[in-house]
């Protein structure tokens, strides 16, 4: 089984005194795919990512990586294998990006011909071309998380850990930061992915939700989709805002789901209601389209619903 799978995650479970950080998780990875771990604040993704990337010990449960088993001794092998962008520290600010660089260099003992040769490489593969002597503190935030990557792979993994990679960053960046992902993984590179932004978890192959310390699904964001949701799910865009107060009144008594969506809802019709007759009733309120579920509300349903 270890031949197909990248990452092993057996049964593990992380304590932090009595508190379960992460509770009897078990999943696998595939090589060169894109691995969206997705969760609520606090639902255990950074530990879980530390564990994997040989950071912090479980408390129990196994865990391979690329074949080598997680002992003490072998950290050194399988910290090699992989790449960590963590969540809060990405870049020393009050460094140029050379100086962020050649300190990453160092740490993973690269040697220098290598290291010249691959920065070059990863320059022109993120597109930078500013002044590598540049204060990082005086980059967007955007390139600033590209240079990030960097760091992360200049070490060539075979994994990288991408923890919220492009939080606080604008949309165009982020766009942009999923673009090299998806090539790092056509390149080969497996991507492991942590987001709070559904848009961009359309973008995974495959997707493990986690709730306060356990994995509730794992699946394709289509199958996530189709199987989170037997019924139809309508948007409803109120006529004016009478009409919204009138719809909210009725959602108890209409809708089994009824979540806002900017200016409109999302709603799924009671199974005791006969959608047909409800949709005449309703239609003098707002306008009714039906729609396809998307990665938000399978997240409201499964992850936010729960805590409701
Ligand atoms: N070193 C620690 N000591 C005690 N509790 C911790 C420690 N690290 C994390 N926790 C707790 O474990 C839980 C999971 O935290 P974790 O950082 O893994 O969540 P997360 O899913 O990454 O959340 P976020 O989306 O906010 O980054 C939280 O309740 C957190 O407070
Ligand atoms: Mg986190």
């Amino acid at each position: 089984m270890s031949e197909n799978f990248i990452v092993i995650v057996n049964h593990l479970s992380v304590k932090f005194g009595e508190f379960y950080a992460v509770k009897d998780v078990s999943f696998f990875v595939k090589p060169g795919e894109i691995f969206g771990f997705l969760g609520a604040n606090g639902a255990g993704k950074t530990t879980t990512i530390r564990v994997l990337c040989g950071l912090l010990t479980p408390t129990s449960g196994e865990v391979i990586i690329d074949s080598e088993h997680f002992i003490s001794g072998k950290e050194h092998e399988i910290k090699q294998k992989v790449g960590y962008m963590s969540q809060r520290f990405t870049l020393y600010d009050d460094l140029s990006i050379d100086e962020n660089l050649d300190f990453t260099a160092s740490l993973r003992q690269i040697p220098f011909n290598i290291y010249s040769e691959r920065k070059k490489r990863l320059f022109e593969f993120i597109g930078f071309n500013k002044n590598p002597k540049m204060i990082v503190s005086d980059l967007p935030s955007g390139q600033k998380q590209e240079i990030a990557l960097v760091t992360s792979i200049l070490h060539d993994p075979k994994i990288v850990f991408l923890d919220e990679p492009t939080a606080g960053v604008a949309p165009a960046s982020r766009v942009k930061f999923w673009a090299l992902a998806q090539q790092l993984a056509q390149l080969g590179k497996t991507i492991f992915v942590t987001t709070h932004y559904m848009d961009e978890a359309e973008n995974c192959n495959r997707i493990a939700l986690m709730r306060t310390g356990e994995l509730i699904a794992l699946d394709t964001p289509e199958n996530l989709k189709k199987n989170t949701y037997q019924n139809q799910i309508y948007s409803l865009t109120p006529k004016d805002k009478k009409s919204q107060e009138n719809l909210t009144a009725r959602s108890n008594a209409y809708f089994s789901m009824f979540e806002p969506y900017g200016q409109h809802y999302h709603a799924i019709f009671k199974n005791t209601m006969n959608e047909a007759d409800a949709i005449t009733e309703i239609s003098n309120l707002c306008h009714i389209k039906k729609i396809e579920p998307s990665l938000e509300d399978v997240f409201v349903k499964l992850v936010e619903g729960a805590s409701r």
